[in-house]
């Protein structure tokens, strides 16, 4: 008999409606470590106010990087400057960002890696439902969660290395970012 028939099977509990197996299983517990965790916390807490920052990032992938999204989120008859308090996108903001607030703290606080991984599997499955994603996905190849975090890992950057930086302009309604010429000394 082969050594792997005689290892002890994997537990798996049910959470929910879904099954989650050991923490071997969990990417958070197999490919991050406590160091990296709390990193990635410390980083999200390091935004001024992310909330905003995360609106304006969605702002530009509506507008700019997928303008297809629009429809989805119900802002494809809106001026740019509407868009937010449009309910649909509005409302995709806040729990994007109650996301990232919520997973982030889970892993690099309560160290409760099982609920991370459960509220990004519960996520995902959520987004199932949108047909329009997945149509796009099997019919055009286009995956647009990717799209959406890869646009955020490389937008995300400028505002922790202070490049970026939101001012308030109390004549228009919404805040503008503003863009640093960052000069390094030796
Ligand atoms: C990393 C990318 C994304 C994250 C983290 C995210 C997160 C969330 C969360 C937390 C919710 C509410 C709870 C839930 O239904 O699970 C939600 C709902 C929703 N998401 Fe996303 N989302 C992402 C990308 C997208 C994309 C690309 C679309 C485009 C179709 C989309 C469309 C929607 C829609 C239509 C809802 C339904 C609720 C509503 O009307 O606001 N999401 N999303």
């Amino acid at each position: 008999m082969g050594a792997s028939l005689c290892a002890p099977k994997k537990k798996k509990t049910q959470v929910g409606a879904s099954w989650v197996g050991n923490e071997s299983e969990n990417p958070f517990d197999a490919t991050l470590n406590k160091k990296d965790r709390t990193l990635l916390r410390e980083t999200w807490q390091r935004l001024d106010d992310p909330k905003d920052i995360v609106g304006h990032i969605f702002l530009d992938i509506v507008n700019d990087v997928e303008p297809d999204l629009k429809k989805v989120f119900g802002v494809d008859r809106a001026p740019r400057a509407a868009m937010l308090k449009m309910p649909k996108f509005g409302g995709h903001i806040l729990r994007f960002y109650e996301f990232m607030e919520q997973l982030t703290s889970m892993l690099g606080t309560s160290e409760n890696l099982t609920g991370a991984w459960q509220l990004v599997r519960k996520t995902g499955r959520s987004h199932v439902k949108q047909g329009f994603l997945e149509q796009n996905q099997n019919q055009m190849e286009k995956n647009y969660f990717e799209i959406v975090i890869n646009v955020f890992i490389e937008r995300l950057i400028p505002f922790l290395t202070g490049e970026q930086v939101r001012v308030m302009d109390r004549s228009r309604s919404d805040d503008i970012i503003v863009h640093l010429q960052i000069e390094i000394k030796n």
